[in-house]
């Protein structure tokens, strides 16, 4: 159970610079739009949730709020900041570049940013990758295009030699965008300044396609990327309905976590099954897989399928073994292991079938933002902003119950988020697609 100790932001010291927007803030109080820095966000939810703790009120679980101080820890005007991106794509990248460099100007008067390329290679001097400078001139229109504009990498670089090199530059605050290896990164960063009793704040911003890193709500991204995969299983449903027997199987990201599957079937109700990570399922029998998807097709006509990349792994024998660079299990190809044994089971029972396989991959990360998801980018960026001028260090920035919050590396890395099989999004998958409740 997570305690008010875990959730405790780590300052780097006192806040005696005036902040320049602390006169749109100095009269707020809290309310349904706003929360004073001084007030608390609770952790949990319900009224069960919060009485679990048998705390008084002042000890259960509750976040710092993000958003402006009235004072800084850093000089506005006088502070340098490094900003990277690591890990795989996600839309919204350029936004949350976009954002900070605008904010870091506009607000805290700062023209000192500059852009670590290639994630954090592109930190370590002996790779060769210098940095770039961000001005608001050069990123005015970024969030037009997908990708980063700063290239990214996976994998890890050496913390010393990190720590070591935002010295040489004189960088105060790094922002690093990444997903939660990085984000362990950013923490090891931290780490060695605190032990070399350096004042730098390390801020994360966390960033997943597959929408795995908990207590922080959505991540920004995954709404634009469900909604491209989205209209591949639109043109699968297209596909399978214009055939005799037509199977339309389409495989979408989602490693640990089938958020992007439960998301994308739900947003048009055309999935007949979604098979994700967190619930197995058996293949053959009265009760697995085929039979149910072979019942379905006799009933409709044809059928669409969704799997999550990450699900059914235990079925198939010939698994790949090994990490990436990120360190997250390789997986075996699920889509083409369920293409092949539809194929092989309607040839058993001697029926037509007519499958198209779809993997719309990559294309579903490599887009730019759309609006809802821009707006997320900016308020994020806005929000890690305030939190490294305020000196807040070894944290990310997040929205919990509509509030932006400021919650420690430690607990955001801590576990997965994962669609769990018996709470409300599966079971509204579930109503959605009225597959089986299991196929055991
Ligand atoms: O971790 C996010 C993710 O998009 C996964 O869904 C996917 O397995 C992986 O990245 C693929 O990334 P890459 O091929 O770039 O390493």
């Amino acid at each position: 159970m997570v305690t008010l100790d875990d959730l405790r932001v780590r300052r780097l010291g006192e806040c005696r610079h005036d902040s320049t927007l602390a006169k749109y803030v100095g009269g707020r109080k809290t309310n349904e739009h706003y929360v004073d820095e001084d007030d608390r966000v609770l952790f949990d939810d319900t009224i069960e949730l919060l009485a679990s703790h048998g705390l008084p009120l002042g000890q259960v679980p509750t976040l710092e709020p993000g958003g402006p101080r009235r004072k800084l820890y850093f000089p506005p005007g006088a502070t340098k900041v490094g900003v990277v991106t690591c890990g795989g794509l996600c839309p919204g990248l350029n936004d949350v570049i976009r954002g900070l460099v605008i904010e870091l100007k506009n607000h805290y008067g700062i023209d000192d940013v500059v852009g670590f390329r290639n994630g954090y290679a592109g930190l370590n001097p002996a790779l060769e990758y210098p940095p770039i400078e961000l001005t608001p001139e050069r990123v005015s229109k970024i969030n037009t295009q997908g990708g980063t504009i700063l290239g990214t990498s996976r994998g890890a670089q050496d913390p010393e030699i990190m720590v070591d090199r935002l010295v040489e530059l004189g960088i105060d605050i790094l922002f690093v965008i990444g997903g939660d290896g990085s984000i362990r990164g950013a923490s090891k960063i931290a780490a060695v300044a605190r032990g070399r009793d350096l004042p730098l704040a390390v801020i994360g911003i966390p960033k997943t396609i597959d929408n795995d890193i908990p207590y922080v709500g959505q991540s920004f991204g995954f709404q634009t990327a469900f909604t491209v995969a989205a209209q591949s299983i639109a043109a699968a449903q297209v596909e399978a309905q214009s055939a005799i027997n037509g199977v339309g199987l389409v495989k979408l990201m989602g490693r640990y976590a089938g958020f992007i599957a439960c998301y994308a079937a739900l947003a048009n109700h055309h999935a007949d099954f979604v098979l994700i990570p967190e619930v197995p399922f058996a293949l053959h029998g009265e009760s697995g897989f085929l039979a149910a998807l072979e019942r379905r097709v006799a009933e409709r006509g044809s059928a669409v399928v969704v799997v999550a990349e990450g699900a059914g792994q235990g079925l198939m024998t010939d698994a790949q073994t090994g990490t990436d660079a990120s360190g997250n299990r390789k997986l075996g190809d699920i889509g083409r292991f369920l293409e092949g044994e539809i194929v092989g089971h309607y040839a058993s029972i001697g029926r037509e079938l007519n499958l198209k396989y779809l993997k719309p991959g990559y294309s579903i990360r490599s887009v730019p933002a759309k609006a809802h998801d821009s707006v997320y980018c900016v308020r994020l960026a806005q929000a890690a902003a305030h939190a490294g001028m305020a000196g807040r260090t070894d944290m990310v920035v997040g929205r919990r119950h509509n509030r932006f919050v400021h919650v420690p590396i430690d607990i955001v890395v801590s576990e997965r988020n994962e669609v769990a099989p018996d709470g409300d999004l599966w079971l509204s998958v579930l109503e959605s697609t009225a597959q089986p409740l299991e196929m055991r």
